[in-house]
């Protein structure tokens, strides 16, 4: 899970990390209220997750209240990289002198932690990793001794800190570390980490990637889920414990294992180009051992999709036998029946592998209508297709 930068930057602060103070608004009033409790010089950010908000407009000095509540209206509801602003962190404007770069990150190719750090941070960072890659330190960290007091100063040599912040910034890295290890993170970065002219190092930005994995241990972090920013339907999902991603389209997706559901969309974007271009309207796995409540479940989330108009069955018998998955669907239509949400559109079926047989002969005998099962794979989705372009 991503965080806002002000979410990350409350995660900074409780590991040590220095950071300017900070409040969200939501409105140009709370923006002018907040930026009057700083004095007036405040800068107004975006806060969406994505990079590259302060060169898309989205991040803005003001110079008095009067001026936060405008450049607030300058910035509430502009469209960044496809993120729309709903909200704002007005935070005091620092004093720069010099921006640094550093991070954190899960380096999967070398499966070990590494360390990037720039003296040239800001704004410009991409551009510098790709015409003056000496430019941005390397180091790998060793997951096991982390970042300790040499490794610190390994990373700060490396970046060729100057002397007089080489303490602090090593004090910082060790801290950062922190928040890798005490929040299960596997992304921290900060862009810029200022030097002040008073010689203060300030983390002014701030990405923090919070491993999901891990969330059962941090059960004070599920505040860092902004429900109104996550797909209703995503959300629904997930508090069901099912593996959904909303996409775009209108045929559903229900398939077991996340291999065969990603081949599964591709079957049908590939198919659907027959009719028009129709498209799947979901990746939804519901794993190997899927009992007919999560079926159920799973198929109520995707029918409420309104976007939907056909849903794809896509099941391979493997430890889970196609009979018990034929079962599994009959039973998930009484359970949706009796919830009030009986099954209405057209649901296309096919079922290979361990037991194909007798799981084809359970749905053929349950007389469901919407019901039509298909054999293969190519012939199912390209059926599909056309029931979804129909409609
Ligand atoms: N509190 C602040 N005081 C003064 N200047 C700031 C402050 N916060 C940000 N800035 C300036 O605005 C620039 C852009 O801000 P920031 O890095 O937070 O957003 P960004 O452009 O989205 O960054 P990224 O692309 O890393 O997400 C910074 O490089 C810095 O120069
Ligand atoms: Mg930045």
């Amino acid at each position: 899970m991503d965080l806002f930068e002000y979410q990350a930057k409350e995660l900074f602060a409780k590991h040590g990390v220095p950071v300017t103070p900070g409040a969200v608004a939501f409105t140009r009033a709370e923006a002018r209220s907040a930026a009057e409790k700083y004095g007036g010089l405040v800068v107004v950010k975006a806060q969406v997750k994505t990079g590259g908000r302060g060169k898309a407009g989205g991040v803005k000095l003001a110079d008095s209240a009067d001026d936060a509540e405008a450049k607030a209206g300058e910035i509430l509801g502009l469209d960044i990289k496809g993120y729309v602003v709903r909200r704002l962190l007005i935070t005091p404007a620092a004093d720069i002198e010099t921006e640094y770069y550093v991070s954190f990150l899960l380096d999967r190719a070398n499966r070990t932690y590494l360390a990037m750090a720039s003296v040239e941070g800001g704004m410009d960072i991409e551009e510098v990793a790709r015409t003056k890659p000496e430019a941005l330190a390397r180091v790998p960290i060793d997951a096991l001794t982390g970042v300790d007091e040499a490794k610190a100063r390994e990373i700060v040599a490396k970046a060729n800190f100057p002397a007089d912040v080489a303490d602090q910034v090593a004090d910082v890295l060790r801290k950062l570390w922190r928040v890798i290890v005490e929040e299960d993170a596997t992304l921290v970065e900060v862009n810029p980490l200022v030097k002040t002219p008073g010689g203060e190092i300030l983390a002014l930005d701030g990405k923090v990637t919070l491993d999901e994995n891990a969330d059962f241990r941090h059960p004070d972090n599920a505040v860092y889920l902004v429900h109104d920013e996550v797909d209703p339907l995503e959300l629904a999902a997930k508090e069901k414990d099912l593996n959904y991603v909303k996409l775009d389209g209108s045929v559903g997706i229900i398939g077991n294992g996340a291999g065969l559901v990603m081949s599964t969309l591709d079957v049908v974007a590939y198919a659907g180009e027959e009719f028009g271009g129709v498209k799947p309207a979901n990746f939804l796995d519901i794993g190997g051992g899927a009992s007919a409540e999560v079926m159920a479940n799973g198929l109520e989330i995707i029918l409420s999709d309104p976007q939907v108009k056909a849903v794809f069955v896509n099941v391979f018998g493997g430890i889970t036998s196609c009979d018990a998955v034929a079962n599994g669907i009959v039973q998930a239509f009484t359970m949706l029946a009796e919830r009030g949400d009986a099954v209405n559109l057209p649901i296309v079926c096919r079922l290979d592998g361990n037991n194909a047989a007798e799981g084809r002969q359970i749905l053929d005998g349950a007389e469901h209508g919407v019901v039509e099962l298909v054999d293969t794979m190519d012939a199912a989705a390209r059926r599909v297709a056309e029931l979804a372009a129909a409609k």
